[in-house]
């Protein structure tokens, strides 16, 4: 385009393109896992159905840290089987159903939660463990092989010994069932392991996946390539400002080498790069530069993308003035 020529876009395009970025979901070697994983349970829980079988479902467990692509893995996963197998909560038969776990997560509460994701009027004088017994006649009456519990970690947060063997007990129990036994699907941060292996038979039937953390050195191809790929799907052009080494680590460190954290920032920087130049822009470090300092508020020396010694950073604390790195964090 020459310099006469008028800009042939229109601010409804830019919005469209960035939700185009948006859904691109990147594929990840734990996702494999994850999904091979599900898609043997599910073949073997259909099997079993169609010889009139019962035997105690087995579970998975998602645990990664904050910000590493947990909820988005499931939501990419319960997408994938949309034609294997029944997801529409509308509808009456639904083969899965996830939900977030609530604060505070007492077993009453979590019941409550259960029986709305599954669509039932819940009147609130219930006890425990009444509620879970709709809810598993909710699970066969609605067919659902498989329940999600995403932030599965926050189970165990504030409770005593005894309520959270009773968390693990109503785990079991849903799989166990000796009349609609149903798979769980565990997501949540690293503090679910503890959950999980406190209890032996229910560790024995739970398959732990686990999404690491970037490599600082290992992954500075696949970094570049994932920038690179934004880039393309959003057809703007890169300078060699984000295509080198030294540039991927900065945005690895950003991300606090977190996959889906890294995802996400390119995703803004992109679209940053959108929509202040439109598609005549040419991404470079400087957009990654704007992006994280509007979003932790960062000081020039103290922002991940300019800053030299940016190793000593922490790009976890917003709006970071430099104090005590500490505070807050023994609370
Ligand atoms: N495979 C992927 N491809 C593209 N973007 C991704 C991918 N995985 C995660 N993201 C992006 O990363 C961000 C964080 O992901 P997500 O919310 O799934 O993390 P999480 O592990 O559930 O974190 P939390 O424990 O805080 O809930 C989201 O903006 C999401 O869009
Ligand atoms: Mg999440």
């Amino acid at each position: 385009m020459n310099k006469h020529s008028k800009k042939f876009w229109t601010d409804k395009d830019i919005r469209k393109m960035v939700q185009s970025l948006r859904r691109l979901y990147i594929p990840r070697p734990e996702f494999d896992k994850l999904d091979a994983r599900f898609g043997a349970l599910l073949e073997q829980r259909r099997a079993d159905d169609a010889d009139g079988m019962l035997f105690t479902a087995r579970s998975i467990m998602l645990v990664g840290p904050s910000g590493s692509g947990k909820t988005t893995a499931v939501r990419h996963l319960k997408h994938k089987y949309r034609h294997a197998m029944a997801t529409d909560t509308e509808q009456e038969i639904c083969e899965f159903i996830g939900l977030q776990v609530p604060s505070p997560a007492t077993m009453k509460f979590v019941g409550a939660a259960t029986l709305r994701a599954l669509g039932y009027p819940y009147s609130g004088n219930k006890q425990g463990p009444a509620i879970w017994d709709q809810v598993k006649e909710q699970l066969r009456l609605r067919r659902t092989l498989f329940l999600g519990f995403d932030e599965a970690q926050d189970l165990a947060r504030f409770q005593t010994d005894k309520e959270r063997q009773s968390v693990v007990n109503t785990l079991k129990s849903l799989m166990e069932n000796s009349v609609w036994p149903v798979g769980l699907l565990l997501s949540g941060m690293p503090d679910l392991k503890k959950i999980v292996n406190q209890d032996a038979q229910l560790a024995r039937r739970v398959d732990p996946i686990e999404i690491g953390r970037l490599h600082a050195v290992r992954d500075v191809e696949h970094v570049i390539k994932i920038v690179q790929r934004y880039a393309d799907r959003a057809r703007i052009e890169v300078t060699a400002s984000v295509k080198n080494e030294a540039f991927a680590m900065r945005l690895m460190h950003a991300a606090d080498y977190q996959f889906g954290l890294m995802a996400e920032i390119v995703v803004l920087a992109v679209s940053h790069a959108l929509f202040t130049q439109g598609f005549e822009a040419k991404l470079s470090i400087r957009h990654f530069a704007e992006v994280y300092g509007e979003r932790n508020g960062a000081e020039e020396w103290m922002n991940v993308f300019i800053a030299e010694d940016y190793g000593r950073i922490n790009p976890r604390k917003l709006l970071d003035d430099g104090e005590d790195p500490d505070d807050g964090e023994n609370a």
